[in-house]
Order: structure tokens, then C-alpha cells, then sequence
């Protein structure tokens, strides 16, 4: 069968593959229905449940969902490569939407090269820099929510804080940034099958990429930001051109859904948690754990995939050469193998060690950077709000691979 048969048959819901060889438990769950988007928590259980790998009939590739084989497979990146493409489309047989990532979608050693230069510019010292910054622009931002009483807490603070910040340091220019949120939406809705979501979302990007496209040209991009750093990697021989700006694309693509949606469902989750909340709120040095936390209790990033570049058995199932294995992070931070009590959202527990940022050689590049946001954003909140309330439903945003809140209808106070 052709890719493109295929990737139709898929669209209409009638692949049903059986698994090419082995025996191994087959699920018929599409983790792309918005009834699994919507609550995903039992879906996860239940491929857990089935084994550690399951075949998914609909889509045609292996579901990993424990912890531990999670751990496994993004370890073994010779094994399972990332250069087929990180998401469902596999792109030795079908042409990727854009141009593919140099980081994401490579493998060592082309991978190395970049990523490298990607750290010379990410590294610890560079980031902490932000700090002062990010604590001043995050405390106005709260003060404003307080002055409101009333808010939302996506507008008002989840998308209004990284826009601001990760844009500044990124050093993009300030019109325009909102091209940048149906972009990021295109990238994480292309990881996952050529569905109507998808197509939506191609249809309304209008000029979008053209944005992008401009905002990652080195003359575009302010002399001292993140971007323009990239750039030296040119004068060293290392990159060309062409490739700086992609790898701006990458902070670009990569670094702003993500936090935005992070810190959209740590307000829904604090709000929705008022123990918790009263944790942090009477230790606000406890900011930083909170959001280990909320990234691995309600993880953003659910899913993405790998491509096997040679015949593996995984728990007893054999897989063949070329197949998609859909690795789910988030199922892996719910994993009792692996967690105490892994459904309860608990702020003191430990949680680093979730798998929210993957692990391995193409573990979050921005991790250093996500974090240090999240905390600040949490630690002003904790130090001047006294109460945070939800007043409605929060909206959930439907995309086939993160997932986040549109608006959080919130209650603020100030501390006394
Ligand atoms: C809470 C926010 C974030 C989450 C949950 C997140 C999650 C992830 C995950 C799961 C991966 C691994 C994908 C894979 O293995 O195929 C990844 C990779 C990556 N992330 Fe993040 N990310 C976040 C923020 C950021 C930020 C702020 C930046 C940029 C400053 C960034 C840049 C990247 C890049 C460049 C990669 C590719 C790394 C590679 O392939 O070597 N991310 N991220």
C-alpha cells in the first residue's frame, strides 16, 4: 500500500491494519478523537493496562505508555530515530508539510552539529540572565490581574507573559507576534495524522509562516537576543546561513505553545486544587517544585513518535524495520509502575523526573528556559495573590499533540 493510500485510509477512519508480525495486545482507541483530547487520563489507563506496547489499528504503529520502556526507547536512539519525522507522517515515504527541524528531526550525528549549537546559546549562564527581567515583567503582569479582580488567566497571564518575555529574549520583532500562536499550533497539529484538525488549522495559518519566516533573519532579529546569537555559529564555520534561521525557527516553533499551555493549566490546576494552592501560596519557595509537578501530573506535550531504523523486540513484541512507534510522555507521568499515587496532583512530592521535556539526545534544548518562566510566573503569583478562583469552566484548546487552555476564567486577590 502506498503512504498516500494510507495516510487516506487513516483520514477516514478505516485503516485497521493488523500488526505486521508478533503477537501483541491491539487497541482500536484514536488518540486523536477529542474525547480522548478532551480527558485522556482512562484511554492511557487502558493501553497501560493492555501492555507495554499495544498496537494501535487505526493509525498502524505501536503505542508505548509505561514508563520505564518510555525511558528505554528515547534512550536508544540509534535504534528508534527521530529523522523519519517526529510525528504519525513518515517522511522516508511521505513529504513533510515544511522544511524539517534540524534538531528535532535528525539523527546523530547530523544532530550533534546542531544541537551543539543550539546549547552554545541555551547554556545556564545565558538563561539565568533573564531573571531580573522575567521577575519585574511577571510581577506587573500578576499586579494587573489583582488590579482586574476579574480575569482571564490565559489572555491576562499564560499567553501575555511568554509572548512578552520569550519573545524579548528570543530578540523578535514586537508586531506581529500573535502570527506565532496559530504557527506553533500548525507544528504540534502536524505530529499527529493529516485529519481535519489539521487541515483547519493549514487553512487558517494565512501569513503566519511568512512572519516566521522574516522574524528568523538575522537582520531582523535585535543584536543581543537568543536569535541573533545563533548566528556566530555562521561566522565559526559550523552553520550556514540557512540553518541559523531554522534553528531560530526551532526556539520559535518549540518555545512558545508549550510554556503558554504549561502555565495556563498550572493556574487551572492550582485553581482547581485549593489545598495545593494554599501549599504554595503559603511557601512560595516551593514554585519551582509546583511546577515539576503540574508537568508531570497534566503534561502539555502528550505525544510524539520515533521511526525504527532496524528490527527490535521491545517486551516480547518484534517490531519490524521502518515502523512508527507513538512514545506517550504524558501516560508515562501517570504510570504507577513507576509513580506513588500517580493521579493526585501533590506539589510536595518530587517529580522531576517526569518525562514532560523527553529525555535522551533530543530531550527539551528550552527545558532550562521553560522552567525558569514557570517558576517565576508561580513564585509571583504565590507571593502576592491571596485568592485564585475559578469562575466558569476553563476552555480546553483541541490540538493533536499538546494541550492547553484557550481561557481560565479566574477570581484574583491581592495578599493583605
Ligand atoms: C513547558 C514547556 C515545554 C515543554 C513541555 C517542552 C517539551 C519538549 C519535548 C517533550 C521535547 C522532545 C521531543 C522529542 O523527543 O521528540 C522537546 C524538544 C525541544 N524543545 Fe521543548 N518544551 C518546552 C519548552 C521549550 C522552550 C521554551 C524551548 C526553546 C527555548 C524549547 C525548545 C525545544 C527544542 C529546540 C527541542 C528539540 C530538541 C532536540 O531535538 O534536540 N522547548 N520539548
Amino acid at each position: 500500500m502506498s503512504p498516500l493510500d494510507l495516510q487516506e485510509q487513516i483520514e477516514n477512519g478505516i485503516a485497521n491494519l493488523p500488526p505486521p508480525v508478533g503477537n501483541v495486545p491491539v487497541s482500536s482507541i484514536d488518540l486523536y478523537d477529542a474525547a480522548v483530547l478532551t480527558d485522556p487520563w482512562d484511554y492511557y489507563e487502558a493501553l497501560r493496562d493492555a501492555g507495554p506496547v499495544v498496537w494501535l489499528e487505526r493509525y498502524g504503529v505501536y503505542a508505548v505508555t509505561h514508563y520505564e520502556q518510555v525511558t528505554d526507547i528515547l534512550h536508544d536512539n540509534e535504534t528508534f530515530g527521530s529523522s523519519a519525522g517526529a510525528g504519525l507522517t513518515n517522511f522516508r515515504t511521505t513529504k513533510p508539510w515544511r522544511v524539517p527541524s534540524l534538531l528535532l528531526e535528525t539523527d546523530r550525528p547530523e544532530h550533534d552539529r546542531t544541537r551543539q549549537q543550539m546549547m552554545r546559546v541555551m547554556n545556564p549562564g545565558a538563561i539565568r540572565a533573564f531573571r531580573p527581567t522575567f521577575e519585574a515583567l511577571a510581577a506587573d503582569m500578576v499586579q494587573a490581574m489583582i488590579d482586574k479582580g476579574e480575569c482571564d488567566g490565559i489572555a491576562d497571564l499564560a499567553e501575555r507573559f511568554p509572548l512578552k518575555a520569550f519573545g524579548d529574549a528570543v530578540g523578535i520583532p514586537t508586531d506581529g507576534r500573535e502570527h506565532l500562536l496559530p504557527y506553533g499550533d500548525m507544528v504540534f497539529n502536524g505530529f499527529g495524522p493529516a485529519n481535519k484538525r489539521f487541515k483547519d488549522c493549514l487553512a487558517g495559518l494565512g501569513d503566519a509562516p511568512k512572519w516566521i519566516a522574516q522574524a528568523c533573519k538575522r537582520n531582523t532579529l535585535t543584536p543581543d537576543g537568543l536569535g541573533r546569537r545563533l548566528f556566530a555559529g555562521v561566522e565559526t564555520g559550523d552553520l550556514t546561513e540557512d540553518e541559523a534561521e531554522l534553528l531560530v525557527r526551532s526556539l520559535l516553533s518549540a518555545g512558545l505553545d508549550t510554556t503558554i499551555f504549561t502555565l495556563g493549566i498550572a493556574l487551572v490546576n492550582l485553581a482547581r486544587h485549593q489545598d495545593q494552592w494554599e501549599i504554595l501560596k503559603s511557601d512560595p519557595s516551593l514554585a519551582r517544585q509546583a511546577l515539576e509537578e503540574v508537568l508531570r501530573y497534566d503534561a502539555t506535550f502528550h505525544t510524539f513518535y520515533r521511526t525504527t531504523n532496524r528490527p527490535v523486540e521491545v517486551c516480547g513484541v518484534e517490531m519490524d524495520t521502518n515502523q512508527k512507534v507513538v512514545v506517550i510522555i504524558a501516560s508515562a507521568n501517570r504510570d504507577p509502575r513507576h509513580w506513588d499515587r500517580p493521579d493526585t496532583f501533590d506539589i510536595t512530592r518530587s517529580a522531576s523526573r517526569h518525562m514532560a521535556f523527553g529525555t535522551g539526545i533530543h530531550g527539551c534544548a528550552g527545558q532550562m528556559m521553560a522552567r525558569l518562566e514557570g517558576e517565576i510566573v508561580l513564585g509571583a503569583l504565590a507571593r502576592m495573590v491571596d485568592r485564585l478562583e475559578l469562575t466558569g469552566e476553563p476552555v480546553l484548546h483541541f490540538n493533536n499533540t499538546v494541550r492547553g487552555y484557550v481561557s481560565a476564567p479566574l477570581r484574583v486577590t491581592a495578599k493583605a
